[in-house]
């Protein structure tokens, strides 16, 4: 895993945009697999800000989501079809019928999650994903678990996503229960990482996902085995992981 230590969000989410920056630029028509929450946002106005200079071109791009809310329309602001439009979609010449996201909206599981993988397929595999960190060591939706998942499927979140999410909605009892996420197979298969976090409340976490076993219990440590990972995390999130390593003289 390349861990690139950063000053602070600005700074991580200028270096994580160059990095896509590198890969739209290198492969025009290449698969972007993006992610939704708080962490990419300042990556995607910096993506944003590139295009505007005239320096990046989304026309022949193609991008797949790692994940949507079950049940949320598209139009609903909390659902992640809104998010990207809002936050990156609308503001870059990506065209809309190469942007995949989960259809929240379909009941039938299967069919919504089947699909998403035929897509998946389709394109060719992803060549860079982008992942944030959930507290728990999440990434997608694909949750602690006694297993790893392999495709998109059907999730219930746990207690800690839904109490981390309600932020975001009115109240508790409107997030979600359940979403349709890509499976840990899917991230692995995409040809790069890019995982970018932030924050004091995730350096436990980062350290765990770094240096900790390879367990289903932190999703995220499976991407220790990944060929082409790329960790961009500011200071404060990379805190914990640095003590240890001093200590342990890793
Ligand atoms: C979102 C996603 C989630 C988030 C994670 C961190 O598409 O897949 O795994 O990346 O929950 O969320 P934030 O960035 O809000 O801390």
């Amino acid at each position: 895993m390349h861990i690139i230590q950063t000053k602070d969000y600005n700074d991580m989410s200028r270096k994580a945009a160059n990095i896509i920056s590198a890969q739209v630029i290198m492969k025009p028509d290449c698969v972007l697999g993006l992610a939704t929450g708080s962490t990419p946002l300042q990556t995607y106005a910096c993506l944003i800000d590139a295009y505007k200079n005239g320096d990046l071109d989304f026309s022949k791009v193609s991008s797949i989501n790692l994940d949507e809310y079950r049940g949320l329309s598209h139009e609903n602001d909390q659902s992640y079809h809104y998010f990207m439009k809002t936050n990156f979609f609308d503001h870059i010449n990506i065209h809309p019928e190469n942007t995949h996201v989960p259809d929240g909206m379909e009941p039938d599981a299967q069919k919504a999650c089947d699909d998403h993988n035929a897509i998946i397929r389709e394109l060719g595999g992803i060549d860079l994903q982008l992942l944030g960190l959930g507290l728990n060591g999440h990434i997608g939706f694909n949750e602690p678990d006694e297993y790893f998942a392999k495709e998109t499927h059907c999730v219930d979140l746990t207690e800690s996503t839904i109490q981390a999410n309600s932020r975001f909605f009115a109240s508790i009892e409107e997030v979600p229960t359940q979403a349709y996420t890509m499976g840990i197979q899917n991230i692995m298969m995409a040809k790069k990482v890019l995982i970018i976090v932030n924050g004091e409340a995730k350096a436990d976490i980062v350290a765990k996902v770094i240096l900790g076993p390879v367990t289903p219990q932190v999703p995220a440590s499976i991407l220790q085995m990944h060929p082409d990972v790329t960790l961009v995390a500011d200071e404060a999130a990379l805190s914990v992981y640095n003590r240890l390593r001093k200590e342990t003289n890793k």
